[in-house]
C-alpha cells in the first residue's frame, strides 16, 4: 500500500491515500469474484500516466455506492452530494416521486435521489449516448425504475412540462477559459465547459427544470460559487428559493427552489 501511495503522490495525484485504498479494495473484490483483472500495478501505471481512476477501474464511488462509468463519461463528483441531499430533504414526504435528472451523465445523482426517497421513477436526459448506456446499467444495478433519453435539453419540448415532483441538474458550469485541474481535463469537454462563463446551461436547467415541475415540486441545481448572484436572482415563474448549500471547498453550490 505504501508503495502505491508513493507512486501516486510522486505523480501529483491529489488524494493518493484515498485512491490507493480504492485500488486495493477494487482488486480484492475483483479477485473474490474470480473475474480476470488487470493487475494493481497496471492500474497504478495508467493512473500515474494521467488516466482518471474511475476510467481505469470502470467504476467510481458516489455517496457510498458504486457506479459504472468509462472513458468519455463524467464520473460523479463528491460535491454533487449537495444536489442529492437537497432533493431528498425537500421531497421527503413525496410518495412514489417522479424524478427528472437533467444532464444526468451516468445517472448517479438521479439513482441516489430515488434510493434516498425509497422509490419513485427516474427519467434522465443527456446528449451523450455513451453516458446513457452507463446510466441504464447503473439504474438496473441499484434496482431503480428508470428511463434515459438522449436529448439536448435546450431543444424546445424535449422535457415535458409539469411532469415531475423533483428535478435535479448538475450541468457543465465552467467557462471555456476557466483554469481546471489535470483530472478535469480528462473529462469530456461537453461535460465540463459551456460558453458564457458556464452560465447559460445552468440558467437553461433552472428554466427547463422549473417548467418540468408540478406545483409543490422541488428543483435542485448545482452551480459554481461565482454564479451565486446569477442563480439566486433567477426568479422563474412561480419558483421560491428555499436553500443554498456549499461544498467543503466552497467553490461549488446547490440551489433548491420550490414551485408554488
Ligand atoms: C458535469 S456532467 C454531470 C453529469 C451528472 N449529472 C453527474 O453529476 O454525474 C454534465 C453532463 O451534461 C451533459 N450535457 C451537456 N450539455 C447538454 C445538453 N445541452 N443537454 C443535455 N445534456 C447535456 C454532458 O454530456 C454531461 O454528461
Amino acid at each position: 500500500m505504501d508503495d502505491i501511495i508513493a507512486r501516486l503522490r510522486d505523480a501529483g495525484v491529489p488524494q493518493p491515500g484515498y485512491e490507493a485504498r480504492r485500488i486495493t479494495a477494487w482488486a480484492a473484490r475483483r479477485s473474490a469474484d474470480g473475474r480476470p483483472a488487470i493487475t494493481v500495478d497496471e492500474v497504478v501505471r495508467r493512473r500515474v500516466d494521467g488516466e482518471l481512476l474511475a476510467h481505469v477501474l470502470g467504476e467510481t464511488m458516489f455517496m457510498g455506492r458504486s457506479f459504472a462509468c468509462g472513458p468519455d463519461t463524467f464520473p460523479p463528483q463528491p460535491a454533487s452530494r449537495l444536489v442529492v441531499e437537497g432533493a431528498i430533504e425537500h421531497a421527503l414526504t413525496t410518495t412514489d416521486p417522479r424524478v427528472v435528472d437533467l444532464c444526468c451523465g451516468v445517472g448517479a445523482l438521479g439513482v441516489s435521489v430515488c434510493l434516498g426517497l425509497g422509490g419513485g421513477t427516474l427519467v434522465g436526459y443527456d446528449i451523450s449516448a455513451t453516458a446513457l448506456e452507463f446510466a441504464r446499467t447503473n439504474a438496473r444495478a441499484h434496482g431503480v425504475r428508470a428511463s434515459f433519453i438522449e436529448a439536448d435539453i435546450g431543444d424546445p419540448g424535449r422535457v415535458p412540462r409539469e411532469c415531475a415532483d423533483v428535478v435535479i441538474a448538475n450541468p457543465p458550469y465552467f467557462g471555456v477559459a476557466d483554469p481546471v485541474d489535470n483530472d478535469a481535463r480528462r473529462f469530456p469537454r461537453e461535460a465540463v465547459f459551456a460558453d458564457d462563463e458556464g452560465r447559460w446551461l445552468v440558467r437553461l436547467c433552472v428554466r427547463v427544470g422549473a417548467e418540468a415541475l408540478r406545483p409543490g415540486g422541488v428543483l435542485v441545481v448545482e452551480h459554481h460559487e461565482r454564479m451565486d448572484a446569477v442563480v439566486a436572482a433567477v426568479d422563474v415563474g412561480d419558483m421560491t428559493l428555499v436553500a443554498q448549500t456549499r461544498s467543503a471547498s466552497a467553490r461549488f453550490m446547490a440551489v433548491s427552489c420550490f414551485r408554488r
